[in-house]
C-alpha cells in the first residue's frame, strides 16, 4: 500500500494553497479526468455505452457495499444525501401519535424532513445537547415505544464530534425505532458501520472524493420494510397488473442515477482504497487530535470534543466572523470552511503533519 499522506500532485489545485476544507469541499483527483474521458467516451457510443454506465454505477455500487459493511444489493444511488433522508423517513409508515429523535446540533435535512411530520401528528423530539456535545444517552432515552425513527450523524457537521454508532444501534436493536445514520462526514475517512444501522445514508462530494451525489444503504436483515413513497422507471418492473418494486435498494432509484457521477466516484473509491480506510483513519485522526489542541492552546472557543474517540477527521471552533478569517487565510495560503457560527478545518489523506503545524503557526493572525 502506498504510504501516507498521499502525494498532493494527485489532486487537482492543490500546488500552493494548503486544503483543509475537505468537510465543506475536497479536491478532485487527477485521476478524474481520465474518468471524465471515459464517461465521454461511452456516452457517444448510444445503447452499448449506455450499457456501460449502468455496468459502472453496478462496480460503485459494490464498492460502497463494502465500505458501509452491507451487501451490494443494498446500495442505492440518490441524487444526494438529503434525498436519501427523505426517501427512508417517507418510507416509514407514520401514525398520528407517534414521535422521532434527533439531535437539536444535528444536520438541517434531518431535523428538516422530520419536522415535516407534524402535519400528520408526529411529534419530533429535539434533544438538547450539552455545550456542543451530543450526548447519547440524552438521544436514546428520548426514546420510546412510539419512536419510529431515530437520525444522528457519525461525524457531526457542525462540530466534528465523532458518535458511536455501535452503542445507539446496540440499544435500539430489537425495538420499533429504524436507527437513519448519516456518514456524510465520515465516509472516505473512518470506518462506517452500515451494519449496525437500519439505513445509512451519505452525500458523495466531501471525505468519499466524488461530486455532488447521494448513496443510500438500506440494512434489509435489520429493517426489512422499505418501501419510499414514490416510484419510477427503475425502481419497478412492468407487471401485467402494473409494476412491482423491485426487490432491493434501487427500488430508491426512480430514474436514471447519476451516471457521470459514478464513473468519478469509482476512481475516488479506488483511490481511496489502494490505501486503505483503516490507514486513511489512523493517518487522520491525530492531525485533528493536533488541530484540536492547538485550537484549544490558541485560546479559541473549540466545539470538537478534546476526546480523541470523539474525533474524526474535522475539528471546529465557535467565530461570529467566519468570512474575513476565510478570506484572511486564504490570502495566507490555506483553505478552510466557514459559516454557521465557526470556522471548520478539515483533514485527509493528502494532509501532511507540516500542514496542520503550519496552519496552527498562521492562526493567530487569521483571527483579525
Ligand atoms: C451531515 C450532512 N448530511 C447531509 C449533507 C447534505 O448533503 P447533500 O447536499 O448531498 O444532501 C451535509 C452537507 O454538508 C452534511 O454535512
Amino acid at each position: 500500500m502506498p504510504i501516507l499522506p498521499a502525494p498532493k500532485e494527485d489532486f487537482v489545485g492543490l500546488d500552493d494553497i494548503v486544503h483543509l476544507a475537505t468537510g465543506g469541499q475536497p479536491p478532485l483527483l487527477q485521476a478524474h479526468r481520465a474518468a471524465f474521458e471515459h464517461f465521454a467516451r461511452d456516452k457517444a457510443r448510444g445503447m452499448e455505452g449506455y450499457r456501460v454506465h449502468w455496468a459502472v454505477v453496478d462496480e460503485v455500487r459494490t464498492q460502497l457495499a463494502s465500505l458501509v459493511n452491507l451487501a451490494p444489493q443494498n446500495i442505492a444511488l440518490t441524487g444526494n444525501a438529503s434525498e436519501a433522508i427523505a426517501k427512508v423517513v417517507s418510507s416509514i409508515d407514520w401514525q398520528p401519535g407517534d414521535n422521532a429523535v434527533v439531535a437539536a446540533l444535528d444536520y438541517a435535512s434531518g431535523r428538516y424532513a422530520l419536522a415535516r411530520l407534524a402535519d400528520i401528528g408526529v411529534t419530533v423530539r429535539t434533544v438538547p445537547c450539552d455545550g456542543w456535545t451530543i450526548g447519547i444517552d440524552g438521544l436514546l432515552s428520548a426514546c420510546d415505544s412510539k419512536t419510529r425513527l431515530v437520525y444522528v450523524s457519525q461525524v457531526n457537521a457542525l462540530t466534528g464530534q465523532h458518535l458511536d454508532i455501535a452503542k445507539v444501534s446496540n440499544a435500539l436493536s430489537g425495538t420499533p425505532t429504524a436507527l437513519l445514520v448519516d456518514a456524510s462526514h465520515a465516509l472516505g475517512v473512518v470506518p462506517v458501520p452500515g451494519d449496525l444501522c437500519d439505513f445509512v445514508v451519505s452525500s458523495c462530494y466531501k471525505f468519499l472524493l466524488g461530486v455532488h451525489d447521494g448513496v443510500l444503504g438500506w440494512n434489509r436483515a435489520r429493517w426489512p420494510d422499505f418501501v419510499p413513497s414514490g416510484v419510477g422507471w427503475h425502481s419497478a418492473t412492468s407487471t401485467v397488473a402494473g409494476f412491482a418494486i423491485k426487490d432491493d435498494a434501487q427500488r430508491a432509484e426512480y430514474g436514471n442515477v447519476g451516471h457521470l457521477g459514478a464513473y468519478l466516484l469509482k476512481a475516488s473509491i479506488d483511490y481511496l482504497n489502494s490505501f486503505g480506510i483503516e490507514a486513511i483513519t489512523d493517518h487522520v485522526r491525530p492531525l485533528a487530535s493536533c488541530l484540536v489542541d492547538g485550537m484549544a492552546q490558541a485560546g479559541l472557543p473549540v466545539m470538537t470534543p478534546s476526546d480523541p474517540v470523539q474525533q474524526a477527521a474535522n475539528a471546529a471552533f465557535e467565530w461570529a466572523d467566519t468570512e474575513s478569517f476565510v478570506t484572511r487565510a486564504q490570502k495566507d495560503g490555506f483553505l478552510v470552511w466557514g459559516d454557521n457560527g465557526r470556522i471548520r478545518v478539515s483533514a485527509h489523506l493528502f494532509t501532511a503533519e507540516a500542514d496542520i503545524d503550519a496552519f496552527l503557526d498562521r492562526l493567530p493572525r487569521f483571527l483579525g
